[in-house]
């Protein structure tokens, strides 16, 4: 299918994530760049929905729409923004170098608001120290999952991607088992818990909704002084990313404990278009 290669990509351990606000400007020598194939580097290129109703008015998904705080026990606040690129590189060079590249063919009425630089930190490991990714769908599966069919914006794909900090001090003072059962699986080897076992307020708990399979490819990023995920998604229907963080968030009785040691400080929804449609800007 027509995707863009970066969502399936695993070749590179170093990454950048920009979030741009836009209203207009010339974008076909930045999309230009990002479909041009490099040794050292990759780039994937999404829109918000004000400026992909501009773009693309043909062909947008399904009553796509911006992020909306949402408000129950815990709360996630909209930072919606225009542009999304993520970067992908063989070393931290690389990933510089691109992001320069791709930053000067940014439209002048364009404002960076957030740059975050992104790395594989161990086995895939989260920085808690638990893996992340164990449960994503593989293969056919993965496509499934991450890419819009058919219709007008086939080959697409809905981007949620959320900025979480983390409170590392106070999660790893815990033992262990306790560890665990806020995440609801082992740390050592990631096995998931089973019946009685998994508690229900768990972050996988909260997360293992049928008819929901997203396909994850966040990574932490960060210093000693701020840290954290930077969660990063692709699904075929905005709607899954809405009942999950619906059930993180507390919808049914519970909020997902890990939302105790980790804050979700931006949140924005963004259309990732076909190699065909982002051809044509
Ligand atoms: C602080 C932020 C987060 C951290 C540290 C985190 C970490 C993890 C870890 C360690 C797992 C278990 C291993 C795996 O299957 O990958 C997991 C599973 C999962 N997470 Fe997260 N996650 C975070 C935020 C989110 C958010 C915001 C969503 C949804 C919008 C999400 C959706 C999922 C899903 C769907 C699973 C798999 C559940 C299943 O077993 O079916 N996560 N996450």
């Amino acid at each position: 299918m027509n995707y863009q290669d970066a969502i399936f990509n695993t070749d590179f351990q170093h990454f950048k994530y920009l979030e741009y606000s836009m209203r207009e400007g010339d974008l076909s020598s930045l999309s230009e760049n990002v479909l041009s194939s490099n040794d050292n580097s990759h780039a994937l290129i999404a829109f918000g929905p004000a400026l992909s109703q501009k773009l693309f008015p043909e062909n947008l998904p399904e009553e796509f729409h911006e992020f909306e705080p949402i408000n129950k026990l815990k709360s996630f606040p909209s930072t919606q923004r225009d542009v999304f690129i993520w970067i992908h590189g063989k070393t931290i060079a690389d990933v510089f170098d691109r992001a320069r590249e791709l930053d000067k063919l940014m439209p002048s009425s364009s404002s960076l608001k957030l740059e975050k630089d992104g790395y594989v930190y161990h086995d895939s490991r989260d920085l808690t120290g638990f893996v992340d990714g164990s449960a994503n769908p593989q293969g056919e599966k993965a496509l499934a999952a991450a890419i819009i069919p058919e219709g007008p914006a086939a080959g697409g794909s809905i981007v949620l991607t959320q900025q979480w900090n983390h409170k590392l001090d106070l999660f790893s003072i815990m033992p262990e088992v306790e560890q665990e059962k806020v995440i609801g699986r082992t740390k050592p080897d990631s096995i998931e818990f089973e019946g009685d076992d998994m508690p229900e307020n768990s972050h996988v708990a909260k997360n293992d909704i049928p008819g929901t399979k997203i396909f994850r490819r966040s990574a932490p990023f960060g210093n000693l002084q701020e840290h954290g995920l930077f969660f990063l998604s692709f699904s075929c229907e905005q709607k899954r990313y809405e009942i999950l963080l619906e059930s993180m968030a507390g919808s049914n009785g519970s909020y997902d404990r890990i939302m105790d040691f980790s804050t979700a400080v931006t949140s924005s929804y963004f259309y990732c278009p076909s190699k065909e449609l982002l051809k044509s800007l």
